[in-house]
């Protein structure tokens, strides 16, 4: 099986580029944050609290979390309901960030991923797939772009899902999620060693997406 690990911050543009790319390549594409914005909405759903590890730990035993794949597209269920449709909320990425700092958490989740990675080729994007998950994939790329770039982004995407929200707390949304990603103790985003580092500023996404089938198609 063949594995290709991108990582990098909220709104780099990961997902777009990662699932069109997959789709190409015949690979699946896994989208790991979803993961842990099920984990932050059951805690929410449950009345407990994203912000107390106790909670947390609490929800997990309630929790069962499966990965889909129909027609190519991942779906996410939790206890056995799709929720992908209820996870993409701005409030949703605040608890994801938040849960995803608990050690138990990224436990609950690491084998589902690494299974899912030893039956399937794979794109899998996140924060720690090159460091964590999958440190032997066969291609890694840490993909960025400046906050201020990702929150344009994110703020156009959530606009055309019929979503308005507003820009200035959508960017420090951004800047808090960073700064949580990158300075917790466990598994905290960055780039592996020999991960390739791709900045995407000022680029179209037409542009990232053709960047990015260069790169794969030149190294895989
Ligand atoms: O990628 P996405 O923005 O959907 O991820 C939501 C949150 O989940 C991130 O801000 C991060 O805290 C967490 N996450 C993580 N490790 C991953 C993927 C996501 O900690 N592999």
């Amino acid at each position: 099986m063949r594995a290709i690990a991108i990582d990098g911050p909220a709104g780099a543009g990961k997902s777009t580029i990662a699932r069109r790319t997959a789709a190409e390549l015949g690979f699946i594409y896994v989208d790991t944050g979803a993961l842990y914005r099920t984990i932050g909405y059951a805690v929410d759903h449950f009345g407990l609290s994203t912000k107390k590890e106790e909670d947390i730990i609490k929800a997990l035993q309630k929790i069962h979390v499966e990965l889909r794949f129909i027609n190519g597209e991942q779906r996410v269920f939790l206890n056995g309901e799709d929720v992908s449709d209820y996870i993409r909320t701005p409030e949703v990425s605040m608890f994801a960030s938040e849960v995803s700092a608990v050690p138990k958490v990224r436990e609950f989740l690491f084998d589902l991923q690494q299974e899912i990675a030893r039956n399937n080729d794979v794109i899998m994007d996140g924060r720690d797939i090159g460091t964590v998950v999958l440190p032997n994939a066969d291609l890694k790329i840490f993909l960025t772009a400046t906050a201020e770039d990702r929150a344009k982004r994110r703020y156009q995407q959530l606009l055309e899902s019929g979503t308005i929200v507003d820009f200035d707390q959508l960017l420090e949304e951004i800047k808090q999620r960073d700064y949580n990603d990158s300075h917790r103790k466990i598994a905290p985003l960055r780039q592996a060693e020999d991960a390739l580092l791709v900045d995407t500023t000022g680029n179209t996404l037409a542009e990232s997406i053709d960047l990015l089938q260069r790169i794969i198609r030149n190294r895989l």
